[in-house]
């Protein structure tokens, strides 16, 4: 069951313990975790949430899903339930937000799982990318696209499951999210200093075959970036572990929870 916090966002929570906050990526919403959540819920408080225009959470209109607005309805989701500080796990655009939280409601965050993401912004060719993915999205459709997103985010022999449940997803995002997110996406500044200056435990997380942000070009460089970074790395996944090894993913999050 979903809860509803007072700006209209919704949450999955289960469980008792130090509480664990769940950020999904774009175009995706928080069943992406819904294994995580289950294996997790004996021993942390797991909240799973639906970031602004996704899942069950408000619609947009023409408004940019920036990071900061994203961070802010995070910040107001823990406040509302009561949890002072949390340790936050965000994956790709996810972990955006994750950044964008620590920079912004730093005392909210404990320690992070930067998951499949990085802190550099977007640079010239990947500003021009978005303005042609959104464009090609509202000329092709969503369904070709997300056909198209499929192919690259999942490592080289995905499960059945784990096609399904991200086709599922991404096909049940609404336009204007995709558009409002992959604008917001664009604008997102560097949070590389963030990372830097951040004092709790970090884990970066990523799927040994991540096409997108592989482990030498991004994932290595973030976690030394950390005053206290480990880096793990999960063999048969590509951008998305917690669909594509949902066990591997959910020991990876025990371990972070074991050394915070
Ligand atoms: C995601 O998985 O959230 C996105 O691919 C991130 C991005 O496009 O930068």
């Amino acid at each position: 069951m979903l809860h509803e916090a007072s700006n209209g966002i919704r949450y999955a929570v289960a469980g008792e313990g130090p509480a664990l906050l769940l950020i999904h990526g774009f175009p995706l919403d928080h069943t992406l975790w819904l294994d995580q959540s289950r294996g997790l819920a004996g021993e942390a408080r797991v909240v799973a949430i639906d970031l602004r225009g996704f899942g069950a959470s408000p619609r947009m209109g023409h408004d940019v899903l920036d990071m900061e607005r994203h961070a802010s309805d995070c910040d107001l989701v823990l406040d509302e339930l009561g949890i002072d500080r949390a340790h936050v796990v965000g994956l790709s655009m996810g972990g955006y937000v994750a950044l964008a939280l620590a920079d912004l409601f730093g005392h909210r965050v404990a320690s992070m799982v930067l998951m499949d993401t990085k802190a550099a912004p977007d640079d010239d060719g990947a500003k021009a990318g978005r303005l042609a993915m959104a464009e090609r999205l509202v000329t092709e459709g969503r369904t070709a696209v997300a056909a198209g997103m499929a192919g690259g985010l999942l490592g080289p022999a995905p499960s059945l499951e784990a096609r399904a449940r991200f086709l599922t997803m991404a096909e049940s995002v609404p336009y204007e999210t995709y558009v409002g997110a992959l604008m917001g996406m664009r604008q997102r500044p560097d949070r590389t200093a963030v990372v830097a200056a951040f004092d709790g435990p970090v884990t970066v997380v990523s799927g040994a075959d991540d096409g997108l942000m592989s482990v030498g070009d991004v994932a290595e460089p973030l976690a030394a970036t950390a005053r206290n970074g480990e880096l793990v790395v999960i063999d048969g996944a590509g951008h998305l572990p917690p669909i594509e090894q949902p066990v591997a993913t959910t020991d990876a999050l025990r371990r972070h929870l074991e050394r915070v």
